[in-house]
This record gives C-alpha cells, structure tokens and sequence, in this order.
C-alpha cells in the first residue's frame, strides 16, 4: 500500500491517434512506477492511498518526449538557419561541435542544456552527442542528475567533415563501443544507440561494422535520411550499388533490425515507403522546425500514417529553434495544413494524432511510456494556468492553449515513472 498514490485532476491523453482520452475530475491511481487505472470515483480499495490533488485550473498530460535532438547544437540553435543543409553543416555545425574536444566547454554547456530539456517538460529523448566520449560522459552525468531518462549516441564519422571531427573506422568503433560500456554502467534510465551521422559522413565500413555492432548488443539506431535533395543525390553518387538512400542503411543492418529513428525521411521513393511500412521497428521522425529553417522540405506526415508507418515527432534542435515538443506538435499540424493546401488529396494532420505522435508514438520507442493506459509507466506533467479567467474553458481547451500559446511556465510538476522530478 505504501507505494500506491492517487493524482486528480483533468486527465488527458491518447490511446489511439484519432481521439483524446479525457477524464475530468478524475484520480490516477499508480502503484511505484506504473499505472493501476484511471476511476472517476476511487474504489474503495484505494480509500486511504495518498491523494495528490491539482485542482481544478490544472490537465495531466503524458510528459514530451524528443525522438531527435543533438544536445551538442543548444548554444547554435537559430544561427545560420538562412543556409541550407550542407552549407550550415559546413559553416556552422561541424565548428561548433568540434569543440567538445574540450570538456570544459561540455560542463558548461550540457548543464544548460538538460535545464532545458527538463523546463520544457521533454522527459525522455533520442540524443546526438558528439564523436567526443569524454564530453559525451559529462552529458550522462547531466542526464541523471536531472532524472531524465535518454538513449544517448557517440557520432560516428570517417568521411567527408573537417579533420578534427574524423576518426579512423577502428578508432571510430574502438570509441563506441567504450561508450556503450561506459553509459551501460550508468543504470537503466540512461542507454546508448548506435549513431553514424549520415551515410555520407560514413564509409560502407563504417557502416557495416556499426550495424553487426547494433546486433551484437542489441543496439537501436539512430540516423538522418532523406533530409535534402542535394544530400538525396549526394548519397546516390556516394553509395551508386544501392537501390536508394534506405538501402544503404539496410545493406549496413542498420535498418530495422533493432529499433531505428530515421530523422526528416522527407524524399522517400514509393519501395522506401512500401519498405518503411513492412518495418515495425522503424520510425521516421519528423522534425518541422527544423525542416522548415533548412528550407528542406515537408515531411508527407498523414501519407505515412495512412500507410502504417511509425512516425515519431522530433526538434532536431539546433536545425530546430525551440526545444519544445509542444510547438514541433503544432508545427506538424501547421505545415501539414500547407501541404494540404497545395494537394488536397494529403489530409491534414489532427492535434489528437499529433499529441499523439510526440506522447504514446514516441514513447513505444522506450517501451510502456506516452500513456495513461494501465501498466504504462507514470510519465506526466501538470500544466496550470493560474488566470481565474480561465476556469470557464474544458479541459481539452486548456491542452489547446498550452500547446498553442502556452510556454514552460505553465508545466508546474514533472513525473518520471511515478516520482516527483
Ligand atoms: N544531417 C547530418 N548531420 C545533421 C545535423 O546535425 N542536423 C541535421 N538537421 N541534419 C543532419
Ligand atoms: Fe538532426
């Protein structure tokens, strides 16, 4: 009994992405990390638990979570976004990280960096770190000083960047695989992925031997694909024996095998999407923000989702300018609304598969998470907006103002499986 707790408020969430789940006024009742059920009136079973109670000017929401973000990128975010792609890697990015050779400049920027994952209500999240493990050390220790939970990557690059951010393949793998030993030993809410850059920063072995990596230890994956035309033809006269740019990460083992985000999958062909939609361990994560910034392109979200394809929801913070889930699931929408507008046959994207997208889609990613659905863990936010003014609106119109115009301020308390964080 002493591990049970019961929260009231509004709740609301998402089972499937065609509909929100709304209790108002209602209890959750968790038993140490994961939910029991949601009751309108407690049972009488649970009469003497604790009760948390949020009031009536408050939502419970499943908390954000970010399938693509590089934490390396905070101090860059909205500078140089008038280049596209290539031409902001090369003039911007690839300096910027090249700094984390220094650690000192990793323990004055990852602090920073988790403040604001944790601010902006982001609990658990798919991380580019750098080629650099000793700052990539500094990150996880950040992570779990926060609480937060992440999958965290060691970038991986032999080719075609500035030669301090290039290591051998050997050195390359020699330092994954150190990385993978070292965040292994970190405990469960911190675990690494398999991370090449792109495949034009890789060479065929690179990327062989991190695939037979990712399957030795059972590794996901994380990647870019498909983000730009000119890197679409890049990868075509680089990799010229495969049949497209998924091919290449499939012909690597790096597709599907273990769980794998594909970040932007904007210029897929018809067999790459016929093959996404055959793969239930892959996600294609779309990231507006940043696809609009970069000039890259839309992502056809709601034609992948049609197909059954994963679609998870990422900031691709710095390409991205916000790290806040609640505008990349508002961009979404937006930008999906534009791509409709020029062909009517896309329908546009929903704010319940939206939401969805960045609670219960991504969260599949690490297992029972998004969800207020029994058994999943208690992940969740408490969002209050104090405006007596307010008290007139439903529930589902508070999470519309949060998402659309609300800002971190709002988020007043932070669950991680069941704790106060
Ligand atoms: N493709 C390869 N590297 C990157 C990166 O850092 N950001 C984005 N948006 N795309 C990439
Ligand atoms: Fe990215």
């Amino acid at each position: 009994m002493a591990k049970l707790k019961a929260i009231k408020g509004h709740i609301i969430y998402t089972k499937v992405k065609d509909c929100f789940e709304i209790h108002e006024n209602s209890y959750i009742v968790i038993d140490d990390k994961k939910i029991v059920g949601i009751y309108n009136e407690l049972p009488d079973i649970y009469k003497d638990v604790a009760i948390i109670d949020y009031g009536y000017n408050s939502i419970i929401i499943p908390s954000f979570i970010d399938l693509h973000i590089h934490a390396p990128q905070y101090l860059q975010m909205g500078i140089g976004l008038d280049l596209e792609l290539i031409e902001w890697l090369d003039q911007y990015t690839f300096k910027y990280e090249a700094l984390f050779s220094d650690v000192n400049y990793a323990k004055k920027l990852y602090p920073r960096f988790v403040d604001a994952l944790y601010r902006e209500g982001t609990l658990r999240s798919c991380i580019f770190a750098t080629i650099h493990n000793e700052s990539n050390n500094v990150l996880i220790d950040e992570l779990k000083k926060k609480k937060l939970s992440a999958y965290v990557g060691k970038v991986n690059m032999n080719q075609n960047a500035p030669d301090d951010l290039l290591q051998s393949t050997e050195c390359s793998i020699e330092e994954t695989k150190r990385f993978i030993e070292d965040s292994n030993n970190t405990g469960d809410s911190i675990k690494p992925i398999i991370t090449p850059r792109f495949a034009p920063c890789c060479t065929s072995e690179l990327l062989e031997e991190l695939g037979e990596l990712s399957i030795e230890k059972q590794l996901p994956v994380q990647t870019h694909l498909s983000e730009n035309k000119k890197e679409v033809e890049w990868v075509k006269s680089l990799f010229p024996n495969n049949k497209n740019y998924s091919d290449v990460y499939k012909r690597h083992q790096l597709y599907g095998n273990q769980k794998t985000i594909l970040a932007h999958s904007i210029y897929l062909t018809n067999e790459e999407v016929e093959m996404a939609s055959k793969e239930k361990n892959v996600y294609l994560v779309h990231c507006p923000s940043s696809n609009s910034n970069l000039s890259s392109g839309i992502m056809p979200v709601t034609y992948y989702l049609d197909k059954g394809i994963n679609v998870g929801l990422g900031t691709d913070v710095g390409a991205g300018n916000k790290l806040s889930m609640a505008d990349v699931i508002t961009n979404a929408i937006q930008y999906s609304k534009i791509r409709h507008v020029y062909n009517e046959e896309e329908r546009v994207l929903s704010l319940s598969e939206s939401f969805f997208l960045a609670t219960k889609m991504n969260g599949s990613f690490f297992g029972k998470v998004g969800s207020f659905e029994k058994d999943y863990y208690f992940d969740a936010l408490i969002i209050r907006d104090p405006d007596p003014l307010t008290s007139c609106l439903s529930p589902l119109e508070r999470l519309q103002r949060f998402l659309y115009c609300g800002s971190s301020n709002s988020i007043v308390e932070r669950y991680l499986e069941g704790e106060i964080i």
